[in-house]
């Protein structure tokens, strides 16, 4: 079989991939929640240096925080797929919002994790930093980030 690409068969195709690309945003697929009043927050209630404080708003709260940026192409199909999900798993194993309201033990566990994810260089999430630059960590930004744990954790143990 031949076929042959004229531009009536272009302009046919690129009508099924628009038509199928609005069809897909019709899959109910609902947002995660954006709440910018926190009162529990990490950063609003935590003595830290602005340098990490920047750091972990900027590559880590659009996962684990309720402060989720959502650019435009986030809230399309089939970028919503993917996107959603790592927000709703991101939050639950650890969201920011709700950092006071953790024991100190969970906050020393928690404090342990991040220090092995950023540390580690898991996080942020690598499909998430290839799209977000500003969200990449360098050797020296992601040290900076585990002595902050260390010595966050170290505070927090002494304290109580
Ligand atoms: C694109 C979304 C996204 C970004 C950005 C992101 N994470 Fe995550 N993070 C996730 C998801 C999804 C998981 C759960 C992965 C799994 O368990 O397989 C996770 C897991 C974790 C865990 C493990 C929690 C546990 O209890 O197992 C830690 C710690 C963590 N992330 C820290 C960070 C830090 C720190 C940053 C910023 C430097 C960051 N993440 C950026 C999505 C993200």
């Amino acid at each position: 079989m031949k076929i042959r690409i004229n531009k009536k068969t272009i302009i046919k195709l690129v009508g099924v991939l628009v038509a199928l690309f609005l069809l897909i945003q019709l899959i109910p697929n609902k947002r995660p929640a954006v709440t910018m009043d926190n009162p529990s927050d990490l950063i609003q209630n935590t003595k830290m240096p602005p340098q990490v404080a920047r750091m972990i708003q900027t590559s880590c709260y659009d996962c684990h925080s309720m402060e989720t940026k959502y650019p435009w192409y986030d809230k399309m199909a089939p970028a919503t797929w993917l996107v959603y999900r790592d927000i709703r798993v991101g939050r639950r194993k650890l969201n920011f919002s709700d950092w006071t309201k953790l024991s100190t033990a969970e906050k020393l566990k928690a404090l342990n994790h991040i220090g092995e994810e950023v540390g580690s260089g898991d996080m942020p999430f690598l499909p998430y930093a290839i799209i977000h630059k500003k969200a990449r960590l360098n050797k020296e930004q992601r040290k900076i980030i585990v002595d902050w744990t260390k010595q966050y954790s170290k505070d927090l143990f002494y304290a109580n």
